[in-house]
């Protein structure tokens, strides 16, 4: 059985321009212990994804389909059972860890306070607790630095600190939703660094949300590519930076900044993310990609498996995408 299971999955946004569909039918599924990289462009709808499975929407956003965790259907679940889940199985981390973080707090009070509510741990042993994990994600001097408050440390080993609090009640599923975006190149690796031990030595499995695709490759095993909502592929992380299968892949991948080749060179996906208001009958990316023709302006292409476990959503033929 899936860990997590993802089917037919919408998001919508009531506005008072119109109803935004942000996420549109994903599907996806997550095995124990499995690593997966969600990567598209920003307003793919990557970040509401994830809090449709927590039930963290906001509240003009409505949610249907179906999120199985560990084979129980968690979608829209009552609050107080979703707070049973969040923390204990599925934890997030945040991509800015100062709103998650109470910046008046101690962060030993922060992080005991999470084993308290969630494991009925006594302050004493939470507090123990909490020190063996921020030693776990490196903070030196963990057992001081409990007494310290979140802005007398510095922005990367607040996100460490994220991920020990995440960590705390031993989830299952943690996702990780940008958490290296505010900080630089040294930390970004390091950080991604933790997050490969972290599943290693715990087990967890990993939902990684990113738009940065330099930092997907050698941290995820498999990579899931979102666009317009949908899921434009799946494969092995490797697979699809080396052999990208849909068209909107291969122009993210064009566009990521590489050492060899000179900043002028880089080419950006012409055209504009779409509008979630009005997405047109067929594929999504049909305005901007290079191998539209007829049959995407008409049906949204079905999943179609090919290779070896590997997942595509396009009309075009695969010979003309790589
Ligand atoms: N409460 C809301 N009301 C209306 N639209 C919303 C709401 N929340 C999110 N959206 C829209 O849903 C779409 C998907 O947003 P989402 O935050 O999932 O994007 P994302 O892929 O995470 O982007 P980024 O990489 O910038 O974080 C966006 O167009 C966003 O404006
Ligand atoms: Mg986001």
């Amino acid at each position: 059985m899936a860990l997590l299971d993802v089917t037919d999955l919408t998001v919508s946004f009531d506005t008072p321009d119109g109803v935004v569909k942000a996420v549109n039918g994903m599907n996806l599924t997550l095995n124990a212990g499995d690593s997966l990289a969600i990567v598209g462009e920003s307003g793919s709808g990557k970040t509401q994804l994830a809090f449709a499975i927590l039930g963290l929407l906001a509240k003009n956003g409505t949610a249907a389909g179906s999120v199985r965790f560990d084979g129980q259907e968690i979608l829209n679940l009552p609050e107080a059972k979703l707070n049973a889940i969040r923390a204990n199985e599925i934890a997030m981390i945040f991509q800015d860890p100062m709103t998650s973080l109470n910046p008046f707090m101690r962060v030993g009070d922060q992080m005991a306070e999470v084993l308290m509510l969630h494991k009925g741990t006594s302050k004493r042993q939470a507090l123990d607790e909490s020190a063996k994990m921020l030693d776990a994600v490196r903070i030196p001097d963990a057992r001081a630095r409990l007494r310290m408050y979140p802005h007398e440390f510095s922005g990367g080993m607040r996100q460490r600190i994220m991920a020990a609090m995440a960590l705390l009640c031993r989830p299952k599923l943690l996702i990780a939703d940008e958490p290296t975006t505010a900080l630089d190149v040294t930390v970004q690796n390091q950080i991604m660094n933790l997050m490969a031990e972290i599943q290693r030595d715990f087990g967890t499995a990993l939902i990684l949300i990113t738009h940065d695709l330099a930092i997907v490759a050698g941290s995820c095993l498999e990579t899931l590519v979102m666009y317009g909502g949908r899921v434009m592929e799946i494969g092995a992380t490797d697979d699809v930076f080396e052999a990208p299968s849909h068209p909107y892949t291969l122009g993210l991948l064009k566009a990521v900044p590489r050492l060899d080749v000179p900043q002028d060179k880089l080419q950006t996906i012409p055209g504009d993310p779409p509008d979630l208001t009005a997405l047109p009958p067929g594929c999504p990316f049909s305005p901007r990609c290079p191998a539209s023709h007829e049959p995407c302006l008409q049906a949204m292409p079905s999943l179609e498996g090919f290779g070896t476990g590997r997942i595509r959503a396009c009309h075009a033929a695969l010979e003309a995408v790589v």
